[in-house]
């Protein structure tokens, strides 16, 4: 079962181990990823790929529609390792355009659980309900739903208590919001990279 996968990873750990022969060895000991990546779930959406980083170099936590929501314990928990032990200095949102849980939490379709999970998405584009309603073009106007979604969880990442405490003891960090464009490979800074407590009102 599943040999493909076996076979790929048999010559994957060759190849790191030929071209760094201490590769793994120094991972094991310990692990200092400067970045935390709250990206989608999406298989499309690989987070180290797209940064082209190795194994070491990105903390990452992924769910349905990259969302960061302030009750969620999976989250919190990954947020306050990274922030509190790791200490990375950068978190990233990032979305994509695109984004299957963007369209299903605005599509009037029943789906079951996934629904109340995608609530929030629901809220931000009643938020912005006057700003979406202007693009006629119903791809434009998801693809503004995803970097709507991004900007507010950036602000759900930012005034989380776990970042507010880190910023009061004078520890570095910013959180940054991109849109990743599966047409290109590309992400778009949003431009809403929040790195002290004052620019969060900056936010949706
Ligand atoms: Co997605």
């Amino acid at each position: 079962m599943l040999d493909k996968l076996k076979d790929n990873n048999r010559r994957w750990a060759e190849r790191k181990v030929a071209q760094d022969s201490d590769f793994f060895r120094r991972l094991e000991r310990q692990q200092a990823p400067e970045y935390l990546w709250i990206g989608c779930a999406d298989s499309r959406v690989p987070a180290n790929e797209i940064v082209d980083l190795d194994p070491g170099e990105l903390f990452v936590h992924r769910n349905v529609a990259n969302l960061a929501p302030p009750q969620d314990a999976n989250y919190l928990s990954v947020l306050q390792f990274a922030v509190d032990v790791l200490k990375v200095k950068h978190i990233m949102v990032v979305g994509h355009y695109g984004c299957g849980g963007v369209s299903a939490a605005v599509d009037g379709n029943r789906r079951g659980l996934v629904d109340h999970w995608l609530h929030p998405i629901r809220e931000v584009a009643h938020m912005h309900r006057a700003e979406l309603d202007a693009i006629p073009d119903h791809r434009r106007r998801m693809d503004r739903l995803c970097e709507l979604n991004v900007i507010r969880q950036v602000r759900n990442v930012a005034s989380d208590v776990f970042v507010q405490d880190a910023w009061g003891r004078g520890q570095p960090l910013s959180v940054h919001g991109w849109v990743y464009s599966l047409s290109n490979g590309l992400v778009n800074d949003l431009g809403v990279t929040t790195s002290h407590v004052a620019e969060i009102d900056r936010l949706i």
